[in-house]
């Protein structure tokens, strides 16, 4: 594709975009129980727009638009006082949990090079639950992950094997709040008070939960302590663009002090550029997110924040309660808040997730790892709450389907080809499997329940290099 010759109308563009967006998800629907955030039209609206009247203004420099600058401290001081951070606590917005954590783990890092500068091969202790962004940011800064376990039956952290995992190298320890998977909090205060006693730097990712799960403590809800009320908590994220309900790109990461972040910035005056200072990751960068953020927040209000949250808690329930209900599925863990995740012994949950797609909803499926059994996931956002019994009846009917169908792929059997295909021709085994997935060139089949069963039956190793390798293909 070239740069076409001359423009095209503004009509023109319009129509193609709204054509290119035809196999999407669609995520006004309250079908999508993943990724979707929907705070209901007249926010969405008023968000947008807000947003639409910064996308031009510039985060770069702050002497320039103040603006940016304003919207941006206005929404983390709402945030920090939302997570009980006292004034010393500060924070800067980022363009989603990924940076946040990163940009957490890098501080850490920096701070610990400054403060303990014997340390040269530094290592980072977090859960096998927490998110694949922690990995990321020690692939990028040149930490060692290690990883630990978690009780199989709550999903909660292993602390005491946290504990044992600490040796001269550690700088920092993390927990989840909640972690994605299963919606389960870990023992944040346990977390922290190792952290404290062996002087470490303590990171909750409250990404998905900071924000939902601060309204479910203020409204009287049995919420698991995760905040900076717990003296030993150093960082936690919170993003803006997930139960925040405000548009991408915009999270939130809050230290405990200025000190501490001060590792966070970066400044260079040795070329012939401008000079440069960044707080984040971003140089250039749409206020966009700042006043879309900033929107919601005063859009909704605390009143309107805990409207929703009850709703979608109620719903949640619902949802759970029913699921269990089903037979030959079980909820796993007891979820703190508005995400969970089911298994079953019998049927294969990809082919449900198909069924379930067929019938216009989008469910996550979730690999198993060491103490988790494979899964499909479920975020229960606003947008859902009034479809819980629609979601349980087409649930009742794919799994019937599933179960009465003459196609079951079992899994054990696939496992037992995957791993006989692997033995017999290790290097070239690659083609084969994926065609076993029913994947050839950057077509995605229609049905996702064989490479997803495939994925699940391949070493994580392995997975990992075939994804990359079909992504790789994927962005020509
Ligand atoms: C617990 C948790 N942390 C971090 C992230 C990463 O957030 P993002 O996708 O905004 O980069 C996610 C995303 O789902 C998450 O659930």
């Amino acid at each position: 594709m070239h740069i076409p010759e001359t423009g095209r109308s503004r009509e023109e563009i319009m129509q193609a975009l709204e054509a290119y967006k035809a196999g999407d998800l669609p995520w006004k629907s309250g079908r999508v129980m993943a990724y979707v955030y929907d705070p209901g039209r007249e926010v969405y609206d008023t968000a947008r727009d807000a947003y639409m009247m910064f996308l031009s203004e510039s985060g770069l420099d702050p002497t320039t638009f103040p603006s940016a600058m304003r919207l941006e401290r206005e929404v983390v001081r709402m945030i920090i006082n939302l997570v009980r951070g006292d004034e010393e606590v500060v924070g800067n917005m980022t363009s989603g949990g990924t940076e946040s954590i990163l940009l957490a783990m890098k501080t850490a890092r920096d701070w610990a090079r400054a403060t303990r500068p014997e340390i040269t091969a530094p290592e980072m202790i977090l859960p096998r639950t927490a998110h694949p962004s922690f990995h990321k940011a020690c692939v990028y800064f040149g930490i060692k992950p290690v990883i630990v376990g978690f009780d199989p039956v709550t999903f909660r952290a292993d602390v005491k094997a946290m504990e044992a995992a600490i040796n001269e190298n550690t700088i920092i320890l993390v927990g989840s709040a909640p972690g994605y998977a299963q919606g389960v909090v870990d023992p944040i205060e346990d977390i922290a008070a190792l952290a404290e006693k062996h002087a470490l730097w303590c990171h909750v990712d409250g990404c998905v939960g900071g924000i939902h799960l601060s309204f479910m403590r203020k409204m009287g809800y049995d919420t698991p302590p995760f905040d900076f009320s717990i003296p030993g908590v150093t960082t936690i994220s919170a993003d803006m663009h997930k139960f925040g309900y405000a548009p991408k790109n915009a999270s939130i990461i809050m230290y405990r002090n200025k000190e501490l972040r001060k590792h966070q910035f970066f400044a260079c005056i040795q070329t012939t550029t401008y000079a440069l200072i960044n707080p984040t990751v971003m140089s250039t960068k749409t206020a966009g997110p700042m006043a879309g953020s900033w929107a919601t927040l005063n859009m909704l209000g605390e009143s309107g924040y805990q409207k929703i949250v009850r709703e979608v808690q109620e719903a949640t329930d619902r949802l759970v309660a029913g699921v269990n209900a089903i037979e030959g599925l079980r909820v796993l863990g007891k979820p703190d808040m508005c995400l969970f995740s089911f298994t079953s012994d019998e049927i294969n949950l990809f082919q449900v997730a198909d069924q379930m797609h067929r019938r216009g909803w989008y469910i996550q499926p979730q690999f198993s790892t060491e103490l988790s059994p494979y899964n499909l996931h479920i975020t229960v956002n606003h947008s859902s709450v009034n479809l819980t019994e629609a979601l349980l009846d087409d649930l009742r009917a794919s799994v019937d389907m599933v179960r009465n169908s003459t196609d079951q792929i079992p899994i054990a059997t696939v496992r037992e080809q995957v791993n006989a295909l692997l033995t017999a021709n290790p290097e070239n085994a690659t083609e084969t499997i994926l065609a076993m997935g029913g994947i050839s060139g950057t077509e995605l089949p229609e049905s996702m329940a064989m490479i997803n069963t495939v994925l699940e039956c391949l070493p994580d190793p392995l997975a990992e290099d075939l994804l990359i390798g079909y992504l790789n293909d994927l962005f020509q």
